[in-house]
């Protein structure tokens, strides 16, 4: 069988991209084929070189104005993207392209903590704030809005009385590590129709 195609973006250190290139490393019909990044010295960009994963460095104007790089994805026979800590909105030039193929993590539990700025730890830091105690992961399918589209599977995570931002969000890496490349490779053998799971499916 032809393997079936994963490009991930990411703008960051990139460790989600990192256990998702790993998980696939020796996988018969998936492969991680593109590192696609919007952002010169990102840390992805290491892990990329060092498991010899060609990159696509991406321009603001071209990506939100003109043909959003479609060409080059399907020139690289890309089937599905993952998004794992990529900070730009996904134009629809990308959406259209690629219907029920795109998927996101978002670090919180949505629909709360989502939206335009919640990143990284602005978002551990809302949580935190709030007096919350519960946070977790949301993997979902992309849509034109900001961490909006359907939800796909969630993982909950306590918060104790001391932690902080930064402690949240290693408990946080940590369930994404746990799970998210276990989804991806879920999505992708229900390429194109939308999943929803539970852990137990997992
Ligand atoms: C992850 O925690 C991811 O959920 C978050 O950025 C981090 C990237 O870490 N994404 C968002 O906040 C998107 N709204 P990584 O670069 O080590 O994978």
């Amino acid at each position: 069988m032809d393997f079936r195609h994963i490009a991930i973006f990411a703008s960051g250190a990139g460790s989600n991209a990192k256990q998702i290139i790993e998980h696939f490393k020796f996988h018969t019909t998936i492969k991680v084929s593109l590192i696609v990044c919007n952002k010169q010295g990102a840390g992805v960009l290491k892990h990329a070189i060092n498991h010899e994963v060609p990159t696509l460095f991406i321009e603001k104007e071209r990506f939100f104005s003109g043909d959003g790089y479609v060409p080059q994805l399907f020139a690289a026979s890309i089937d599905f993207i993952v998004l794992a800590g990529f900070l730009w909105k996904i134009p629809l030039s990308i959406i259209k392209a690629y219907p029920n193929k795109i998927i996101n993590i978002h670090p919180a539990l949505l629909p709360n903590y989502g939206g335009k700025g919640m990143y990284g730890t602005h978002v551990h830091t809302a949580v935190i704030d709030a007096g919350d105690n519960k946070s977790g992961i949301s993997i979902h399918y992309v849509d034109e809005h900001y961490d909006n589209g359907d939800i796909i599977f969630q993982a909950y995570c306590d918060i104790e009385a001391n932690d902080n931002p930064s402690t949240l969000a290693d408990k946080i890496h940590l369930l994404e590590h746990q799970y998210y490349p276990n989804v991806v490779e879920k999505c992708i053998r229900n390429l194109g129709s939308k999943i929803k799971l539970a852990v137990t499916q997992l």
